[in-house]
């Protein structure tokens, strides 16, 4: 296994540039995986490193060999696509060894790693049937066959699941996880799928147009984000940001907000930024961080529009005031709310966040 690093990478399409200097570390045997909106850049960087796409500037190593302008075939890569496109006229063996036959090598070697490979994915049984008569998960597994038989340094995904039902998702999810354990592999793993991010990766890449906006563990991004991107981003359903402007500084860097839809809403929040009277902020409360009515630091009132009845939990889509739309979630049992319900919730500040004017974290 190798690591894979990347300093000052960028990325133009003419005078288009669509990755704008991206610097990230993968340690070896290590599970990293890049999200972010649609058109961000995921692709293109997998790709860059895959050796399927130029690298405008920057430097590129894989294991602490400059690749930059070395062929694909020899950055000991190997990437699963979305489309997993197997041969049809082939076997699921004769998928899985394509690759090595193509280059030459030894049948006996061919055999034995397509069988070790088989049995890593729970293939075995299926081996001599065709693409057409397997289902879309073991599909997609034969796919990751044909990277974990070339032995690869790197295993490249770009939304390797996507095209497999929300239940197979879960299945190949909890199989790639496996995987990774069981090879001990360095991984890149690109996704939409924000639990796939956040179940899957040892290091989450948040990107947004061409930049890196946020590199940390799952978790960390999630208690600790560095701005209301991140903060949106991470975490399902997404933050609440509401509106709110500074009425008072308190000794020791503190300030106190008020809500704008809701002034009556007054929060004493931890500031070490300087930040004045009259200042615009957006308060950030988790949907599964309103406490019930009476307990927290703080409350406020909000007016129920619809009620998700989830099982477990419930999701209640409110607004403070018309426009400003809020999800807050609850355990099922506590709270019987239905539309045109007003109802009143906590807000703690130890579990709020706060935001500047340009979306910075204050902290
Ligand atoms: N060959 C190309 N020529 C010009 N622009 C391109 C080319 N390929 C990609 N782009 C642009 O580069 C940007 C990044 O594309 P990329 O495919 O990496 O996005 P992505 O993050 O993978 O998105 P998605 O989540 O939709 O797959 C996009 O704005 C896209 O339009
Ligand atoms: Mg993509």
């Amino acid at each position: 296994m190798a690591e894979v690093r990347l300093t000052d990478i960028r990325k133009s399409y003419g005078s288009l540039e669509v990755i704008k200097g991206v610097n990230l570390d993968v340690s070896s045997g290590e599970f990293v995986v890049f999200v972010g909106p649609s058109g961000c850049g995921k692709s293109t960087l997998l790709r860059m490193i895959a050796g399927l796409e130029d690298i405008s500037a920057g430097e590129l190593t894989i294991g602490g060999t400059v690749m930059n302008d070395v062929d694909p075939s020899k950055r000991g890569i190997a990437m699963v696509f979305q489309t997993y496109a197997l041969y049809p006229h082939m076997t699921v063996r004769e998928n899985m060894g394509f690759a090595l036959r193509f280059a030459g090598m030894a049948k006996d070697e061919i055999a034995s790693r397509v069988n070790a490979a088989a049995k890593i994915l729970e293939l075995d049984a299926l081996m001599d049937r065709k693409p057409k008569a397997l289902s879309g998960g073991q599909r997609q597994r034969v796919a990751i066959g044909r990277a974990i038989v070339r032995q690869p340094d790197v295993f490249l995904f770009d939304e390797p699941l996507s095209n497999l039902d929300a239940e197979l998702r879960v299945h190949m999810r909890v199989e790639i996880a496996r995987l990774h354990k069981e090879l001990n592999a360095t991984i890149v793993y690109v996704t939409h799928d924000q639990v796939e991010a956040m179940t899957l990766a040892d290091k989450i890449v948040v990107m947004r147009g061409g930049i890196v906006e946020q590199v940390g563990a799952p978790l960390a991004l999630y208690d600790d984000p560095d701005n209301m991107f991140v903060a949106g981003f991470i975490g399902s359903p997404r933050m609440n940001f509401l509106p709110a402007v500074v009425i008072g500084q308190v000794e020791g860097g503190q300030v106190t907000v008020a809500l704008k839809a809701r002034p009556d809403t007054q929060l004493t929040v931890a500031c070490a930024n300087p930040l004045k009277v009259g200042d615009a902020v957006t308060v950030g409360v988790r949907p599964e961080h309103f406490l019930p009515a009476g307990s927290g630091d703080t409350q406020m009132v909000a007016h129920v529009d619809v009620v998700e009845h989830l099982g477990n939990t419930s999701y209640v889509y409110a607004h403070t005031v018309p426009g400003e739309q809020i999800i807050i979630e609850q355990e099922e049992r506590r709270h019987g709310g239905r539309y045109g319900d007003e109802i009143a919730v906590g807000i703690s500040a130890k579990t709020s966040f706060l935001f500047d004017a340009s979306g910075r974290r204050i902290r």
